[in-house]
């Protein structure tokens, strides 16, 4: 990781000079503290990947039924039963792989019961017993994937499904034609072949999806791998099921278990962030023992790839996180008004995703994928819509953050040094879900990528009571000229709510570039992007 900015290193850089008077109004009566950062744009760690920024949706609540799935003949404006807003915010957004049909869900779901005519009513047994009407299928979920520009990820049954029953979604998904299920998928109305490349083998079978050992999750791997083939030009790459948060004795099961034989071409480990309070009710404290199981992560990420390695010294197997995401105490009336799950995002959560998507940066050569989870009315989404009845949806402020860190995709990941950007001492805990012991310090955390004579740099302040000034110094590239995209409200329990759905939004924010430093006022609770052109 990381090491403290010397003194030497900032010698040429000179005393920094305040810039509260840049700070935004309404921010005064903060303590202000100078930061220093240093961006080492030639020393590379690897291409920050688009599916870094991928999501989740999962039959829950209203994530798809009223969130991303309306029905043709609904009064909210939609497109072929696709909910309009939806596909219009996350077409800007940009979504590189969508995961499906969950989660928990995923191992009791039946891909038959989802496609052609007939679809029978089932009762979704992990997330409120409420009645399934499977009108939403495989041919929607690949649909909507087109419409939006997704990759599709479909998340197999293991739990009460069998290899079989894998092995035949497959071959519906992706046999160009000639067989019983290829062509039944053409009389369905796809005569194309899906080419459905990402298969994930069950989710947490360690809970949900099985309650199953690292050993037993291990031979069903093998069992249900042997006959997931590729069909037509379609290999699929299959995921095999890892550990809840940073669980070494998991992995070290699992991969001891498949001894080299038939290892899988992903690993997926699932991450929540999760809070002891309301959505809209943090105060100071809640918030930093929410933030201190992030650096918790970036250990999960370090040490998982560390083990796999020791099993994968080519690194061909990649590491996905396949949930993350702040998850709160949510309130039952909004779950009860909304659906399951429904949490409102603040600008507490935007901190939030953006000191996740910094790790990923930060880690690049050692993650493949990671899913927030999930994209709509579900946990930490992206998008929120007023219920599943009403036309209202807003664009949360996670997903503006995930806007700001948009710039970053394809480019290469640099090392950065930042006082926030260092792992602190970790206490011993497996991490996922469940109650986490808090990690200080919080503090400024950055990350940077470059591209030719781009070099883009996102940091975030999570404090909520200090203003940061800060003084970066760009060493490998000598910086011309630069721009600034702030995310920032005073306030951690802020949100873009029904009545105002662009409270918080993306703001361009004043940045000084200038004999090879960057220079900028980064307010309490905020996020901002940094968009230099070297010389
Ligand atoms: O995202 C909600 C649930 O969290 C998923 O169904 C499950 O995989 C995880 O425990």
């Amino acid at each position: 990781m990381s090491q403290p900015l010397s003194r030497r290193q900032f010698a040429r850089v000179g005393a920094a000079a305040s810039l509260a008077a840049l700070l935004p109004r309404g921010v005064v009566g903060n303590t202000s503290s100078a930061k220093r950062v240093v961006v080492h744009a030639d020393q590379e760690i690897g291409t920050v990947r688009p599916e870094f920024h991928s999501h989740f949706a999962e039959h829950l609540g209203s994530c798809v039924y009223g969130g991303i799935w309306v029905g043709k003949s609904s009064p909210i404006p939609n497109v072929a039963g696709f909910r309009k807003t939806v596909v219009d915010y996350l077409k800007q957004l940009g979504v590189p792989v969508l995961r499906w049909p969950g989660g928990c869900y995923a191992d009791d779901y039946h891909w038959r019961e989802g496609i052609g005519p007939k679809r029978p009513k089932r009762v979704n047994i992990h997330w409120g017993n409420y009645i399934e009407d499977n009108s939403f299928g495989t041919h929607e979920f690949i649909g909507f994937c087109r419409l939006i520009g997704a990759e599709p990820y479909f998340a197999a049954n293991v739990g009460t499904g069998s290899p079989q029953e894998m092995r035949d979604w497959i071959e519906y998904c992706n046999f160009p034609g000639g067989s019983a299920l290829a062509d039944e998928r053409a009389a369905n109305g796809s005569p194309e072949p899906f080419r459905v490349k990402y298969w994930g083998v069950g989710n947490e079978l360690w809970g949900c999806g099985g309650n199953m050992t690292p050993e037993q999750t291990a031979l069903e791997y093998r069992h249900f791998a042997s006959f997931a083939r590729s069909f037509g030009d379609t290999r699929p790459f299959l995921v095999g099921c890892g550990p809840n948060g940073n669980d070494a004795r998991w992995t070290r099961g699992f991969m001891d278990t498949l001894a080299g034989r038939m290892m899988p071409d992903g690993y997926s480990f699932h991450f929540y962030e999760n809070g002891s309070q309301p959505p809209e009710h943090f105060d100071a404290a809640g918030m930093y023992q929410q933030f201190g199981i992030f650096p918790r992560v970036e250990q999960a990420v370090m040490q998982q790839r560390e083990l796999l390695d020791t099993y994968d010294p080519g690194r061909r197997i990649g590491l996905i996180l396949d949930e993350w995401g702040v998850w709160d105490r949510i309130p039952q009336a909004d779950e009860r008004r909304n659906g399951r799950l429904w949490q409102q995002s603040t600008m507490r959560s935007a901190v939030g995703a953006a000191l996740g998507l910094n790790i990923f940066n930060r880690q690049a050569d050692k993650l493949y994928m990671c899913n927030i989870a999930q994209m709509v009315n579900v946990l930490q989404s992206v998008l929120l819509t007023d219920g599943p009845e009403s036309p209202k949806c807003v664009r949360t402020t996670s997903y503006h953050a995930f806007m700001l860190f948009k710039p970053h995709r394809g480019k290469t990941a640099v090392h950065v040094e930042a006082d926030g950007n260092r792992l602190p001492a970790i206490p011993a805990g497996r991490g996922g879900r469940g109650p986490q012991p808090a990690v200080e310090p919080h503090d400024l955390s950055v990350s940077a990528s470059r591209q030719g004579g781009e070099v883009v740099i996102s940091l975030v302040n999570p404090r909520h009571d200090v203003d940061m000034d800060v003084d970066c110094a760009l060493h490998g590239v000598s910086g011309r000229s630069g721009r600034a995209e702030i995310l920032h409200d005073p306030d951690l329990n802020a949100c873009n709510g029904f009545d105002s759905p662009d409270r918080i939004t993306i703001k361009p924010h004043q940045v000084t570039v200038e004999a090879g430093r960057v220079r900028l006022a980064l307010p309490a609770l905020s996020v901002a992007t940094v968009t230099v052109q070297a010389g």
